[in-house]
Parts: structure tokens; sequence; C-alpha cells
């Protein structure tokens, strides 16, 4: 069966009151996974992220980035972040108990609660689960551009089968997919992604091939008006 996940197309709001009364032993009581997937050229989505003040060592450090376009990028994608767990938990998000783990995956301290970020230019996404959740956005993957020295030989030919005109969307897709399972499954930079293959079928369902790891579910879709692929990964 297809994961069932509420995907929501506008910024967190602030403002609301905490949607969860979060009990004593941390776990936010979702029923299905949250996934924020927002385009940053919309101007309520711009001021929404605008708004968010980020902790001050989460400012120096992204003060540090040289090029002002990513530097925008990612800062609004901690503000995207922060702004919705904030909005799940009734925290404002500079209070969002918000770390880094060992290999760069966002942690929510103390709560029953996982996330995971993404963006890619004007695309971003943001995913809330009680359980490992990996989300990734794509913009369309171009043939010179596939990368093809880190995917999986079925991934590859995948791709390879989908129609000329069709290619640049089955690549996001199939890439999309992988990244979310490779953050689903908090991976380290020393596992070799050619190890594992990520599948999306007709339905936009992920599957996954992987002797390493336990079972996942997943789900890819192509949004034309986001230009883009977004895939949401869980752990099962
Ligand atoms: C983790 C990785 C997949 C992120 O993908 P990306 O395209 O660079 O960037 P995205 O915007 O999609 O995601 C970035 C976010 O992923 C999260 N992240 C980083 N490393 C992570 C990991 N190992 N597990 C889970 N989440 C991770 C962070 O939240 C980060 O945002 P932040 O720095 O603002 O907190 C990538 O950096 C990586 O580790 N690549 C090396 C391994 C590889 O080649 N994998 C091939 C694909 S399977």
């Amino acid at each position: 069966m297809s994961l069932d996940v509420d995907f929501r197309f506008q910024a967190p709001d602030a403002r609301a009151p905490g949607a969860f009364a979060v009990p004593r032993d941390g776990r936010v009581p979702l029923t299905r996974p949250i996934v924020h997937v927002l385009d940053r050229r919309d101007p309520e989505v711009a001021a929404a992220l605008g708004a968010v003040v980020l902790p001050r060592p989460e400012r120096d450090l992204l003060a540090g980035i040289h090029h002002a376009d990513r530097r925008a990028e990612l800062t609004e994608r901690r503000a995207a972040l922060r702004l919705a767990v904030g909005a799940a938990i009734g925290l404002a998000p500079p209070l969002v108990p918000l770390e880094r783990g060992p290999v760069g995956e966002p942690l929510v301290t103390g709560l029953g609660l996982h996330v995971s970020a993404s963006s890619r230019g004007h695309r971003l996404a943001v995913g809330l689960w009680n359980r490992p959740i990996g989300v990734d956005v794509e913009a369309p993957i171009a043939e010179a551009a596939l990368p093809r020295t880190r995917m999986h030989a079925r991934e590859i030919a995948a791709v390879d089968a989908a129609a000329p005109a069709e290619r640049a969307i089955t690549a996001a897709l199939v890439w999309a997919a992988k990244e979310a399972v490779w953050k689903a499954a908090v991976m380290p930079v020393s596992r070799d992604p050619r190890g594992f293959a990520a599948a999306v079928d007709a339905l936009g369902q992920v599957t996954v091939a992987d002797p390493d790891h336990p079972a996942v579910s997943g789900i890819a879709r192509w949004l034309p008006e986001l230009e883009g692929a977004v895939a949401v990964v869980v752990s099962i």
C-alpha cells in the first residue's frame, strides 16, 4: 500500500497554537507524516520564512556561506524546519530544540519527533514524523548531469528506459527517492550509494533493494507547478 502523507503546500503558521498536546513521553501524536512542500518564489512563503529568527549559532554558521543565493536558500531551509516543528508543537521557531546529528542529520531533542529537510533552488520541503523520515526535492536532471557514478545499475537502467522527453523528470524522481532513502536511514558518508537501489513505480510508490538496511516505505511525485520532484520515505 502506498504511503499516506499529509502534504501541505503552504508555510506552517507560526501563530497557530500547538496542534498536538505533547504527552510526557515526548511522543508527538501524528497520525501520518506531515510534509510541507514550499515554493520560495511565492511571496507568502518568502514572508513567512523571512520572519523566522534563527538562533545566533545558526545565523553565524550561515553567515559564513559566501554565495548570497545559496546562503538565502540554506537560511530558509533552516527557517522552514523550525517553523514546521514549532507550529506542530506550539513553540516559537527560535525555541525549537533543533540540533545536528553526527552525519549532519537534523535532530529534535527531547521529543519523539523525526524531521527531514531538503531544498533545490526555489523548491523546499520539510517533513515530520514519529519514525525516521527522509524528504528530498529535485529539479529535472538532464542527461549530462545524471550522477551515474553514485547510482545503482538498476536506477540508471530505469532512467535510460524512459522516453527521451520524460527522462529528466524520471531522473529527478529516482534521485529524489534515493536521497530520501539515504536520509531516512541516516546513512554515513562512508556508505557507497551504489550499494542500494531505489525504484519509483508508475503510481509513485518507492521501493528499495538494500541488503544492509531495514524496510522503508515511500512515495515520489512530480509537481508541475513546483517544476520539481518530491520524495518522502519513512522507516517501517
Ligand atoms: C545528505 C545528502 C543526501 C543531502 O542532500 P543534498 O542534495 O546535499 O541537500 P538537501 O537540500 O536535499 O538536504 C540537506 C539537508 O539534509 C539533512 N542531512 C544532511 N546529512 C544527512 C544525513 N546523513 N541523513 C539525513 N539527513 C541529512 C540536513 O538537514 C540538511 O539540511 P541542513 O544542513 O539545513 O540541516 C547529501 O549531502 C550527502 O550526504 N551526500 C553524500 C552521499 C551521497 O552521495 N549520496 C547519494 C545519494 S543516496
